[in-house]
């Protein structure tokens, strides 16, 4: 049975750790010791107060959903420890010097770090950009103004341009981005609305190229005990684990 190691126990975290699965966890860390306990006592993982003596903890892979600076902070050191990785906070790799050097070290050591599909759909065949093409790609994200604390009585346009300036003005909205960066392998264009009529966030991607052209619309609900997590994001690291050890592989 794959054995995780879970760093950041919050929302997302939450829903792992409570999710009977044909994985374990094993071990858990969270800058916030209590938390760690929390999830440990749903888990029947250990909960350790520092880092250290979490990633020599004997595991297979650990789940990262703990914050972009988790990332930064600890992704070479659990590659080092020959730890597979899975990370949320995928706005982390949105800088290619240390995208380039945690996939060097992630190939020396034959480790895998996955990026789930998250918040959204399409990124399997989105990798299609890697070997023809993609002549545009356009992410269009709506969001209530209350859930970026931006005062709004009408649709507005809040921010147009680059995922990469997208990263630097709303920090919190660019996991999407950068998943879908990555796939393709080329620069998103971002369009960003806030909206007090929607109460869901909405992800339109299109994509156009050679073999034609796509549209996805992903209306996210919240999750049901989280409603700061689309359940979605949460519902997608629970497929990634319960898959990432079968033979057949499906989508990617
Ligand atoms: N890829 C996607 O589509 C997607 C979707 C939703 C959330 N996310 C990302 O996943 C991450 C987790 O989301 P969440 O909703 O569970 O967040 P959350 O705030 O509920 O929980 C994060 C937990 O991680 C802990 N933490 C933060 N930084 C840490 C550090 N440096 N070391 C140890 N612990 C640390 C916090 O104390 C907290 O308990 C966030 O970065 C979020 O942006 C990604």
């Amino acid at each position: 049975m794959l054995s995780i190691g879970l760093l950041g126990c919050g929302n997302i975290g939450h829903i792992i750790a409570e999710y009977q699965g044909n994985w374990k966890v094993v071990a858990l860390y969270d800058k916030v010791h209590e938390r760690a306990c929390e999830l440990a006592l749903v888990s029947g993982g250990t909960p350790y107060e520092n880092f250290e003596d979490f990633i020599n903890a004997p595991f297979d892979l650990v789940v990262e959903a703990a914050s972009v600076k988790a990332v930064k902070a600890y992704a070479e050191t659990i590659l080092l420890h020959e730890k597979h990785m899975v990370v949320m906070s995928v706005g982390a790799l949105s800088d290619p010097l240390f995208r380039s050097q945690i996939i060097g070290i992630a190939r020396r050591q034959k480790r895998k770090i996955h990026i789930p599909s998250g918040a959204i759909t399409g990124l399997d065949n989105i990798k299609v950009g890697q070997i023809a093409p993609i002549s545009r790609l356009l992410l269009r994200t709506t969001k209530n103004p209350a859930s970026l604390g931006l005062p709004a009585s009408e649709r507005t346009l809040i921010f147009e341009g680059k995922a990469n300036e997208c990263i630097k003005e709303f920090p919190r909205n660019v996991n999407v981005s950068v998943a879908l960066s990555l796939a393709a392998g080329r620069e998103v264009d971002v369009e960003l609305y806030v909206d007090p009529a929607v109460d869901r966030n909405i992800h339109e991607i299109i994509v156009e190229g050679v073999f034609g052209d796509i549209f996805i619309r992903v209306n996210n609900l919240p999750s049901p005990d989280n409603p700061a997590t689309s359940y979605l994001a949460a519902l997608s690291i629970l497929s990634l684990l319960t898959n990432i050890e079968e033979p057949l592989v499906v989508g990617t």
